[in-house]
């Protein structure tokens, strides 16, 4: 019984050592040293190459290193098996600190007055009170729902849009298109956590920031490709969003000439709003392998068409 991984990321032995704990009668193999392709029953990856899982004659799972799946369905050769998605509550847990952490900085004006201490500049400006902020979500999924409720918790005016209709406590929820204007024109932060899929690439363009209010911020911890990139600097420098936090790129690493690691108005972060901690992720990989084996139904597959 063996299992791929495949990973941009140099997590390799730290997977080896958590597998061999939660699951220990499995041979893990990391590529490129695969032995015999035809023994690999599961593969566990993030951003597999175009054919790689094609190239398994008897793969029977595909297992998501992260919680978003956009990584392996970008393969147009991915063969017909089903993708697990990785759902870890403790990366719950860490996107909703890292959302409550850039909402906060965003509500209590601390890009603006980071960039007064860098210029020694001593103004004070209103600060609102929490329950005159309008926080929107785009994507109440498993992370969104969450980072919302704990928003709402703290006295935030929050507000959701999904696919579906969906009824959360404490959160005004919108959806489908005829919903989106409903929520961006009462928003003054809005949080991406969408999946990446062909619905929403592009979600957070020029068009969709001139439906917020002036003076709106965003928040992007989804995927980088829901930027259109080329719209941000100009509704900054035009006042039409007053800041960004952006923890996804369209290029990662985000390149060192790329202006957003210099304009005053936008913080980065290298895509660590939840990363994946092999400590806890394999006790949730090592679970659906067992259930691939024992026949049993595979938690968390996601449905090819949606695309999450
Ligand atoms: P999820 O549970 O599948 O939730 C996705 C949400 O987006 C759902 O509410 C869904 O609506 C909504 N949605 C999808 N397509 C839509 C559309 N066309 N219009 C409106 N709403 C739409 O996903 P999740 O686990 O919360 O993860 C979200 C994303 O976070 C991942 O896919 C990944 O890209 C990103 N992520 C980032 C990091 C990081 O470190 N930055 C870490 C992990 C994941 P329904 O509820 O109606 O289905
Ligand atoms: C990370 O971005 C993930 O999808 O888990």
């Amino acid at each position: 019984m063996a299992l791929l991984f495949y990973s941009t990321s140099d997590s390799a032995s730290r997977w080896k050592a958590a597998l061999a704990t939660a699951i220990p009668e499995l041979d893990v193999r990391v590529w490129p040293e695969i032995g015999d392709a035809r023994e690999i029953r599961y593969a566990l990856v993030w951003r597999p190459p175009e054919g790689l899982l094609a190239s398994l004659p008897n793969l029977e799972l595909v297992l998501s290193l992260g919680a978003g799946v956009d990584h392996i369905f970008a393969d147009p050769k991915l063969p017909a098996v089903p993708v697990a998605r990785l759902v870890d509550p403790h990366m719950v847990e860490a996107m909703s600190e890292y959302i409550l952490l850039q909402v906060m900085r965003l509500h209590r004006q601390d890009v603006l007055y980071m960039a007064q201490q860098r210029r020694g500049e001593w103004t004070e400006h209103l600060q609102p009170n929490a329950g005159e902020r309008r926080v929107s979500f785009l994507g109440l999924g498993m992370f969104g729902s969450d980072a919302a409720r704990k928003l709402a918790a703290l006295g935030f005016d929050v507000a959701g849009w999904s696919r579906t209709e969906k009824h959360l406590p404490g959160i005004a929820c919108f959806h489908g298109a005829d919903g989106l204007d409903a929520l961006l024109a009462r928003t003054d932060v809005l949080v991406c956590l969408l999946p990446l899929t062909p619905e929403t690439e592009g979600i957070l363009s020029a068009a969709l920031f001139a439906r917020m209010p002036r003076g709106a911020a965003i928040v992007n911890a989804g995927r980088g490709a829901h930027l259109v990139e080329e719209d941000l600097i100009p509704a900054l420098d035009s006042g039409q969003l007053s800041a960004a936090v952006l923890d996804v790129f369209r290029t990662e690493p985000l390149p060192l000439t790329h202006p957003f690691w210099r304009h005053e108005r936008i913080v980065v972060t290298p895509h660590v709003a939840a990363a994946t901690n092999p400590a806890t992720a394999s006790l949730v990989v090592a679970d659906n392998i067992r259930r691939a084996r024992a026949g049993e139904p595979i938690r968390d597959v996601v449905d090819p068409a949606r695309g999450y």
